[in-house]
């Protein structure tokens, strides 16, 4: 039997930290779901000092996870930060405090400013502070990959000595090449006295396209963590990417001496969740999830395919819940085709909130000649991001043409219940539509994006347009919409932006 490898998942912190993927607590249970559903070992939830939204979302996704999965806290090398992190926690069956510093010449002499000697005491402080308040406490030496080798391990050994049950060491800029990355881990495994009882953590990033690779390297020469996100998001050029490292792992399990608990049919679905609620589209050639991996064009592949899959795929598009569905759903379908292909796609609802959903889906229906998974997927979704919209687009009517002034006219419900209706021109369209939205909300955004995807196939296909928009304070924020009509998308994506930026604004303000 191979080592279990835990995957310990940070979409929700380090992935969040892409620009203009910032999620609301709301969204963030419905990855965290999606997560546990796949059975990953370990989520970090966030970074509970932070702001007023990361603290709730590790003390709700605490509370949803139960004994499923370890849920982990980040923190700074500070007390205060730990102190909170540990509030956060309460809610957790099995709490994780994540902390620590920077390690390299670069994070001691030009951000820390501090010696080496008092790295190490706050290395062994903060492990120390943290074991106050929980048993599982994970030391994270942050930019290790540039760090002297000797010195590492000498933090190592301090955070091993003073009770870390993890060592998560990180290239942090993802500038290691894999071999040089594990020969640093081997050098820990064979230096560390007590390592053998403390799990060996990696988190890559993905600088120079080598995140996986540095990932395995890691997992060859003794680490049993890697710490990763959904599409590889996260800071600048990403995370190592969740799907690529548990596939490696299921291909390549034993050259690499290790095993995943995760239930890989999820992965695609997990994907397209993360996709389409931090509006971070997945380019089409990405490994694993990619609209293309499973796609062959030129007609040798096609033919060496029809005759033997495995020909030119080396992945069966089934074991990551690629495969598409034999259910063929339309205006005809009863309630039970429809609980049925959504159980499948693993939703459940209550039955009061069943009906609220076929009637969605008899509305999508009635547009369509057929429904697809992701019209499913999209609908639902969508209905997650309207509960606690603080606006919600009721009605639009357009008229626009050559040589007609485009003109909007939009009906809008705020959350006390009442209706604006409200009627503006602009340059277009959309542009119309958003200048009388802009007549209602009580918050403005700079429109920076606006990109618009065929979700859907076919020529009745759901468009989804997804927008960034920028508050005063610079901070950018995402929407999404969907509708057969791409005005209407692109109208519901505005309002979606603004109720996030609302809600953020509310959330910051602890209200
Ligand atoms: O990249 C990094 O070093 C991190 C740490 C905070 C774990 O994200
Ligand atoms: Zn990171």
């Amino acid at each position: 039997m191979t080592r279990k490898i835990a995957i310990f998942d940070t979409t929700l912190r380090d992935g969040e930290q892409s620009p203009g993927a910032s999620m609301n607590t709301e969204e963030k249970l419905v990855i965290a779901q999606e997560l546990i559903r796949m059975h990953v070992d370990v989520i970090e939830a966030g970074f509970p000092i932070s702001s007023p939204g990361d603290f709730k979302s590790v003390q709700e996704i605490g509370r949803l996870a139960g004994d499923d999965c370890v849920v982990c806290g980040l923190t700074r090398a500070v007390d205060k930060d730990i102190d909170r992190a540990a509030e956060a926690l309460k809610t957790a069956k099995r709490p994780r405090i994540h902390t620590g510093l920077g390690v390299s010449p670069q994070h001691l002499a030009e951000k820390l400013r501090i010696t080496e000697d008092e790295c190490i005491e706050r290395a062994i402080h903060c492990v120390k502070y943290a074991k106050q308040y929980v048993d599982d406490v994970e030391f994270y030496a942050e930019d290790a990959g540039r760090a002297d080798q000797d010195f590492l391990i000498r933090v190592i050994q301090a955070a091993v000595d003073a009770g870390a049950t993890v060592v998560n060491i990180p290239d942090t800029t993802g500038y290691n090449m894999p071999d040089d990355f594990g020969a640093r881990i081997k050098s820990l495994s064979d230096n560390v006295r007590g390592i053998e009882n403390v799990t060996i953590s990696v988190h890559t990033h993905n600088d120079l396209g080598m995140a996986t690779a540095l990932a395995l390297a890691g997992v060859k020469n003794g680490a049993t963590q890697v710490e990763c996100t959904i599409n590889g998001l996260g800071e600048r050029a990403g995370n190592t990417a969740l799907e690529e490292v548990v596939m490696a792992l299921k291909m390549h399990g034993d050259e690499l001496d290790g095993h995943t608990d995760i239930v890989t049919q999820e992965l695609t679905r997990a994907s397209h969740l993360v996709s389409r609620i931090t509006g971070m589209n997945v380019q089409a050639n990405k490994a694993i999830v990619g609209a293309n991996a499973f796609a062959h064009s030129s007609g040798i592949h096609q033919d060496g395919v029809l005759k033997a899959r495995d020909t030119y795929e080396i992945i069966n598009p089934e074991d990551v819940g690629a495969a598409g569905s034999e259910i063929i759903l339309s205006a005809r379908s009863g309630h039970a085709a429809l609980k049925h292909r959504l159980a499948e796609l693993g939703y459940t609802f209550a039955p009061e909130e069943f009906d609220d959903i076929y009637q969605r889906f008899l509305e999508i229906a009635d547009q369509k000649k057929e429904v697809y998974d992701e019209d499913l997927e999209s609908m639902v979704q969508e209905r997650d991001r309207d509960i606690k919209a603080v606006y919600t687009l009721d009605a639009l009517q357009v008229s626009c043409g050559d040589p007609l002034v485009p003109t909007a006219t939009a009906t809008i419900m705020d959350e006390a219940g009442e209706k604006h209706v409200v009627c503006a021109t602009g340059t277009g369209p959309v542009d119309a539509a958003y200048k009388a939205i802009d007549m209602v909300v009580s918050m403005h955004g700079d429109l920076q994006e606006f990109v618009v995807k065929a979700v859907t196939r076919g020529i009745d296909a759901i468009g989804e347009v997804t927008v960034r928009i920028q508050s005063e304070s610079g901070k950018i924020y995402t929407g999404r919409g969907a509708d057969n009509d791409i005005v209407v998308s692109s109208a519901k994506a505005y309002v979606n932006a603004i109720n996030r930026m609302i809600q953020t604004a509310r959330a910051n303000e602890g209200k």
